[in-house]
């Protein structure tokens, strides 16, 4: 088995993917920004700032795959990390052998409208008239990033009254990313999904029973929603095992001492 290269190693997906790339016996190296970057052991650290291209060269040395998770959304970093910075890190995968390139994404990015959802439309365009080797996986969001949400109830609210969705745990998805590593490029969008297609209220009413908690505060549906109610979700596509309720259980209970 070759070098798998995972950016975004150090974020919600990454933490959860690296020790199971390392269990299934791939050699893993990690580019990142910071100094006291936490990986696991055995992954190999490269410091690399992606919105300050380029990378060390040695950062894709040998490697065949290239996870690609990294983004510069948290911060509005979008234009210099997701944009600039993935154009820079296509380019080095060129020139270092046409590594096969596995891109995250977001189902609906077409539909609503953000800058990080065209952003992701963006890259899509990119990898397709590259001559790399890619997949992009479109994934609804991720349990972690609801979760986080509704346990910051000073923050604006993320989740949107009358969307519905779909999530997933960072658990499944890395289990499907490693699936992709044994199969070949599709050279195009694939989407997989959490098992239940969920209305924003149950999302908030789960979580505050299960947690014995007030209803967490919804962001109020712009007049735009109507007719992207369901952009988020991919209800042909259930590969994900972990319910909402199942997830906010295990958070509860690894809490409980
Ligand atoms: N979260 C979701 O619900 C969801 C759903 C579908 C798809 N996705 C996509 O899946 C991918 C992973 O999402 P996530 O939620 O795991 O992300 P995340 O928790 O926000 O983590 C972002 C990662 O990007 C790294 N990063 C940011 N700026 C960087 C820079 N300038 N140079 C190098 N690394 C940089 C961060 O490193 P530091 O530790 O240094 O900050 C961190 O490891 C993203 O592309 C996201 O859009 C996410």
């Amino acid at each position: 088995m070759g070098v798998v290269l995972v950016t975004g190693g150090t974020g919600r997906l990454g933490r959860v993917l690296l020790p199971r790339l390392l269990a299934a016996g791939h050699e893993v190296r990690a580019p990142v920004r910071r100094p006291d970057a936490e990986l696991p052991a055995g992954v190999e650290a490269v410091r690399g700032d992606l919105g300050v291209p380029p990378l060390p060269a040695r950062a894709l040395d040998g490697v065949t795959h290239v996870i690609h998770l990294a983004s510069g959304s948290a911060e509005g970093q979008i234009d210099g990390v997701d944009l600039a910075g993935t154009r820079a890190l296509i380019n080095a995968a060129r020139a270092a052998g046409h590594p096969h390139l596995i891109y995250l994404s977001i189902v609906g990015v077409e539909q609503v409208p953000s800058p990080l959802y065209s952003a992701k439309v963006e890259v899509e365009a990119m990898l397709a008239a590259s001559d790399l080797p890619w997949t992009s996986l479109r994934t609804p969001q991720f349990h972690e990033l609801i979760w986080g949400s509704f346990n910051r109830p000073s923050a604006a609210p993320f989740v949107v009254e009358g969307r519905r969705y779909q999530p997933v745990a960072c658990a499944d998805v890395a289990d499907f990313v490693l699936g992709l590593l044994t199969r070949p490029p599709a050279n195009a969008v694939v989407e997989m999904g959490g098992p239940e297609v969920l209305e924003a209220t149950e999302l908030a009413s789960i979580y505050a029973e299960v947690m014995g908690r007030p209803q967490p505060a919804l962001r109020p549906a712009p007049e735009s929603l109507g007719e992207t109610r369901d952009a988020l979700t991919t209800p042909s596509h259930r590969e994900g095992r972990v319910t909402w309720r199942r997830f906010v259980e295990a958070q509860r209970d690894a809490a409980t001492p």
